[in-house]
């Protein structure tokens, strides 16, 4: 029974310390970071936090495990992103009217942005990883992937079925608008094939509708659709008037 008990232990702990290595060398986890971290884990929200998906220019993603299953946990870097762009994206947008110019506040504020715009998605019935929880530069959500491998972006896969891929993702911004909001940062980049499905991901930089830029960002994010799909001869005719219905 003892030898069974130690002969488990041993891989674990290995285990440990390689995760525990690649976290450290992530770079996102400053005290602050890693005592938010502990406090989802406390609360039940997160079980561990496995290893770094993706190194963004912003943040960093990694691949949690939680009682259930897993959770995707992005990870702002305070020192390092790029504020300026973040204020642009913040100003016009009537839910953030009273804030602080402060890095660590326009942080704290676009995350905050982030998990409502996730929960619009969710609520207008588009695909997006639900929103699971947020504190300051933290973000919990719905791991996209199978089997604890996470899913690719459109970009590094490509499209198998470039009409109902290219319609579907259209629809989305159409409910989206319906909804009364813009994603704005719509790309192949920022699509994840989930069973083959598009979702979104990456909706910081959303807005709503009534931002001054809104009907900019809308005739954007349909023309990098637009743009990519028409790579394997999709072709949609007056997509912008069928948007705004
Ligand atoms: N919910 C999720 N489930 C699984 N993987 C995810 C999830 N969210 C993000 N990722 C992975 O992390 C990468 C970066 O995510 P995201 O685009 O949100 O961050 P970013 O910092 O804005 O990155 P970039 O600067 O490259 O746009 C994605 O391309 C994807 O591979
Ligand atoms: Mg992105």
């Amino acid at each position: 029974m003892v030898r069974r008990e130690s002969k488990r232990k041993r891989p674990k702990k290995e285990e440990k310390q390689l995760k525990e290595k690649s976290l450290i060398e992530s770079e996102v986890f400053d005290k602050a970071t890693l005592l938010i971290l502990s406090d989802f884990i406390k609360r039940g929200v997160l079980r561990t936090v496995d290893y770094p998906i993706a190194k963004g220019k912003e943040a960093n993603v990694f691949r949690a495990s939680t009682a259930g299953g897993y959770a995707a946990v992005k990870i702002y870097r305070i020192e390092t992103g790029n504020f300026i762009r973040m204020q642009d994206y913040i100003r016009g947008d009537v839910r953030f009217s009273q804030l602080r110019r402060d890095k660590r506040s326009i942080v704290n504020a676009w995350v905050s942005k982030e998990f409502k715009n996730l929960r619009i998605c969710k609520e207008a019935g588009v695909n997006a990883p639900a929103p699971i929880g947020f504190k300051n530069n933290v973000l919990v959500m719905e791991f996209l992937g199978e089997e604890g491998i996470p899913d690719s972006t459109l970009q590094a896969v490509g499209s198998d079925e470039p009409e109902r891929h290219c319609d579907s993702l259209l629809e989305a911004i159409r409910k989206l608008w319906k909804a009364g909001f813009v994603h704005a940062d719509i790309s192949e980049y920022n699509v994840l094939l989930h069973k083959n499905e598009p979702y979104l991901i990456d909706a910081g930089q959303g807005v709503l509708k009534n931002h001054p830029k809104a009907e900019e960002f809308l005739e954007r994010d349909i023309g990098n659709v637009l743009k990519y799909f028409e790579k394997y001869g999709v072709k949609r005719e007056n997509v912008l008037e069928g948007v705004r219905g």
